[in-house]
């Protein structure tokens, strides 16, 4: 089985963040979000991993993610020029794929939830293709699934009256029968080829789609609020204040964890924390940072953040009152 991970899109409602560095290459507790993808697959078993990039970014993803090794897996780049929908990215993909079963993860999207069972259903054989469900607020944001049993037998693309809340997550487990139908769609409306088009023309062929319901939590990193809760919640899961942190009491701070700051950021006379992400050469003078995501080479002094992503040349405030103090 082969992996496949998104990363060509253009990340617009991320701007500016997003003008140079890739969505997927946007820091989560000082970590690339693509490598959280990268690790889930290879919990799997899954050694070789194609990721799916606009050409001109191919430096940033050599830099930051590089060949596998890493992880001792092989990773293929295949480029999109133009992103034009998941269907499309598959598309590309097919000749990396060569007729085998693969995994499918949207790198934008970061998961709790074990792919285990996704795997098995379509390696065992059983299913054509096997997705993760999870009940969200919004339905008219994802594709929505109708389920009877252990099967899907229904599915709309942002539905404005969804007949469930039952969204199809970032995860996708696919035998080679989902070639033929990326190949038989026309794009939808919005000009995508659409994965959930793929997937009711499978259902129509009397394909096999089962799912996994996942209780445990999921984040889709596309908005600057999202970037931040995903950030307080992979600080909550990974990250304990530790004793690391010497240096940085010894300067006059205090940390209130969970935190992660890099040990090339210089912090004098700060109290950091909680839930805070600093990069590195990031240099901090009498600041107070809460809840926030400092990216690397940021300067400043005599500052209150709160809930804010900055980075040396942009600034995000979840609450605009506070970008004035
Ligand atoms: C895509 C898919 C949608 C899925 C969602 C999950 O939407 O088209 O079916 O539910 O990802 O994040 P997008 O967010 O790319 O518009």
């Amino acid at each position: 089985m082969k992996g496949l991970i998104l990363g060509a899109g253009n990340g617009t409602r991320l701007h500016p963040f997003t003008r140079v560095t890739p969505k997927v290459l946007l820091l989560v507790a000082n970590k690339p979000i693509v490598h959280y993808c990268i690790e889930k697959l290879v919990q799997l078993g899954i050694e070789e991993i194609g990721i799916v990039i606009q050409p001109a970014q191919k430096p940033l993803f050599m830099k930051r993610v590089g060949l596998g090794e890493l992880w001792g897996v092989n990773i293929q780049y295949i480029n999109q020029y133009i992103p034009k929908g998941i269907a499309d990215a598959i598309k590309l993909a097919e000749r990396f794929i060569e007729n085998d079963a693969f995994l499918l993860l949207l790198g934008d999207n970061m998961l709790a939830e074990s792919l285990e069972s996704l795997r098995d259903s379509v390696l065992s054989g059983q299913h054509d293709a096997a997705l993760l469900l999870g009940k969200v607020a919004k339905p008219q944001d994802y594709g929505i699934a109708e389920i009877e049993g252990d099967k899907i037998v229904g599915l709309e693309e942002k539905p404005s009256h969804p007949k469930t809340n039952l969204a199809v997550l970032g995860a996708y487990a696919f035998g080679p029968k989902l070639f033929e139908a990326v190949h038989a769609i026309a794009p939808s409306q919005r000009g995508e080829y659409e994965i959930t088009d793929a997937l009711k023309w499978l259902l129509r062929e009397n394909a096999s789609i089962s799912y996994r319901m996942t209780e445990r939590e999921h984040s889709d990193v596309g908005r600057p609020d999202r970037w931040l809760s995903t950030n307080r919640w992979m600080l909550e899961q990974f990250v304990h204040t530790s004793g690391r942190h010497e240096r940085l009491i010894a300067a006059g701070c205090t940390i209130i964890g969970p935190v992660i700051i890099d040990d090339r950021a210089e912090l004098d006379n700060c109290t950091i924390g909680p839930y805070v992400s600093i990069g590195p050469y990031v240099r901090l003078k009498n600041c107070t940072v809460k809840d926030s995501i400092l990216l690397e080479g940021v300067g400043m002094m005599n500052k209150t953040i709160h809930h804010a992503i900055i980075s040396p040349r942009h600034s995000y405030y979840l609450n605009r009152l506070e970008a004035s103090q």
